[in-house]
């Protein structure tokens, strides 16, 4: 069973290591977005490299006016040859739970493409369908993206409109 490793910053190494395997390795590139760095990383090492990551940080949005207190997740990767052995799904669950129990926020939220929603939605995320306004240098725009939400005790706030008052992670 591999351990998981937390920490608050990924040095140089690990960030060459996890994301420059390839030249888009979020499909996000020609998107063009300002995106915001994570506080926290969880990750799983093999022979001292850095294998799987899922970054995460903490963040109040507001829904329909309301403010709540979210886990912003996002940063979610597993090299190549590494890929399809669970990695991923373990670091997300761990990602649950801590979020659930370490920060207790009201709930997960994270960006992704169309195609990655059946893997996320495995997870027990929700796709959120109402509008999300995310900020960039030029100002709030909508959500160029699909956002998900990981509910942690309350649910009814899936249905308000977010302003997400940060740029997107
Ligand atoms: C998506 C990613 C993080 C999965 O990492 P992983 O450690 O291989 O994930 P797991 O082993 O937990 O799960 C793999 C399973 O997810 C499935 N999967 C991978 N990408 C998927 C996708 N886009 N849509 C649906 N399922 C997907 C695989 O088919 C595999 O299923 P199987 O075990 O039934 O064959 C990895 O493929 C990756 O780094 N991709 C590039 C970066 C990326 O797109 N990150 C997501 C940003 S939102």
């Amino acid at each position: 069973m591999k351990v998981i490793r937390q920490v608050e910053s990924l040095t140089a190494q690990e960030k060459q290591q996890l994301f420059g395997w390839a030249e888009n390795v979020f499909g996000v590139e020609p998107l063009q977005l300002s995106w915001r760095p994570k506080d926290l990383h969880f990750l799983f090492d093999s022979d001292g490299k850095a294998i799987s990551h899922v970054g995460i940080l903490k963040h109040e949005i507001t829904v329909n006016g309301e403010a709540i207190t979210v886990g912003g997740v996002g940063g979610v990767v597993t090299v190549p040859a590494a890929q399809k052995q669970g990695l991923a799904r373990q670091l997300m669950q761990h990602t649950a739970i801590f979020l659930a129990r370490e920060w207790q926020v009201a709930a997960g939220l994270l960006f992704c493409l169309p195609e990655m929603v059946a893997y996320y939605e495995a997870l027990r995320w929700q796709r959120v369908e109402n509008p999300v306004l995310i900020e960039q240098p030029t100002g709030a725009i909508p959500a160029p993206l699909l956002v998900m939400m990981l509910p942690l005790g309350r649910e009814e706030w899936l249905d308000g409109s977010i302003e997400l008052r940060s740029l997107p992670w």
